[in-house]
């Protein structure tokens, strides 16, 4: 078996140790002579499942005593319906600000939309979703019962490198593509949301780290499992959850806590990046997408200055076992996604690769 480095930007590629021990499980968990796909919600061993996951992300993540931790079905986008259904009623004016950074962020506030009246407070769609664009700060008011970011553009590489300060108004993030790759300061946020099928799972599941106080303006005919506050009242159980992402999310956060917790793999991720940046500022052969100042640690994307050169740079590195290197069709190019389990071989492999794809096309 050859296993390649896999770049694409999710689902993303595990953590070999996790796949191994779920492996390992699978068809027996816990001497039960049964898959941990085959037991109850409601058994004890899920039991300890999901509250091991629950303690895990409070101490990777240092998450407050005042915030609930939700396993809510649908993954990132469901959450774009979501945040506003359970958010929108926290003031009479159903206003919600959102900055838009890129398609992500137009999806969800398109969504919200139909929910509530939604103002966009910053756009940088005229430069292509290239940067963060800038916020001022006086556009955020009482009236809003929210701001809603994409810390972490998956498709334009780029994130934030500091959060809005939003005052009483609760700040909203969607972290799909890098929640737990950096350290936060959780207080800073209302609402936390992941789809988990970048940095930490299986997708069609996401995470949602909420302040308690907020679980109480949803809007009065919300669907039950959209309803943040089934989620908490329940443990995540109302009915039948994904129970195997939970699972598998459990096994990445202990993989998460081997490799020395979030300040460790920060330190990791930020010397990945660095490696496929300076090659990039080095070079004439290659052009970064993203503005310098609003760089992504986890989506490195780039052109190459020669276009016509792009099918032969995807093709050889396939053959290379570089696999899913090809950039979004709204930005072209190359994208690198290169998340929490991409070890540093996966970047120096392409960073090789790059080096002599140049000096064998210059
Ligand atoms: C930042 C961000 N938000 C939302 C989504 C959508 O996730 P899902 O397909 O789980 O709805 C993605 C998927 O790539 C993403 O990168």
């Amino acid at each position: 078996m050859t296993r390649v480095f896999n770049f694409g930007a999710g689902p993303a590629m595990l953590p070999t140790a996790v796949m191994e021990k779920a492996q390992q499980e699978f068809l027996d968990y816990a001497g039960m002579g049964a898959s941990v796909i085959e037991i109850s919600h409601r058994s004890k061993e899920f039991d300890a499942i999901i509250n091991a996951a629950d303690e895990l992300l409070i101490e990777l993540a240092n998450i407050p005593e005042n915030y609930k931790i939700l396993y809510v079905h649908g993954g990132a986008q469901m959450q774009f319906s979501a945040v506003p259904l359970n958010l929108i009623n926290r003031t009479s004016a159903r206003k919600a600000a959102y900055i838009e950074s890129g398609n992500f962020a137009k999806l969800a506030n398109k969504e919200a939309a139909r929910f509530g009246n939604i103002e966009i407070v910053a756009s940088s769609e005229k430069t292509n979703y290239d940067r963060i664009p800038d916020l001022d700060p006086s556009s955020i008011n009482e009236d809003h019962s929210y701001l809603h970011i994409t810390s972490n553009n998956t498709i334009y590489g780029t994130r934030f490198q500091k959060f809005p300060e939003t005052g009483n108004v609760p700040l909203v993030a969607d972290m799909t593509s890098e929640f737990l790759s950096r350290k936060l300061d959780i207080e800073k946020f209302g609402v936390i949301f992941a789809g988990l099928q970048k940095n930490l799972g299986p997708a069609g599941l996401a995470l949602v780290v909420i302040r308690e106080d907020l679980l109480e303006h949803a809007v009065p005919d919300i669907p039950n499992l959209l309803y943040y506050k089934t989620y908490a009242d329940k443990h995540s159980l109302a009915n039948t959850n994904n129970t195997f992402a939970i699972y598998m999310m459990k096994l990445v956060l202990e993989w998460l806590q081997e490799q020395g917790g979030i300040a460790a793999v920060e330190r990791q991720n930020t010397a990945k990046a660095k490696m496929l940046y300076d090659l990039i500022d080095q070079s004439d052969f290659y052009l970064g997408s993203a503005h310098p100042d609003h760089r992504s640690t986890m989506n490195v994307t780039f052109n190459l200055a020669n276009n016509d050169l792009l099918d032969d740079f995807l093709a050889k590195a396939l053959d290379g076992g570089l696999y899913a290197l090809k950039g979004h069709r709204n930005v072209g190019g190359v994208r690198a996604s290169i998340y929490n389990a991409m070890p540093l071989a996966g970047c120096e492999a392409l960073a090789e690769f790059m080096r002599e794809f140049e000096r064998s096309n210059s």
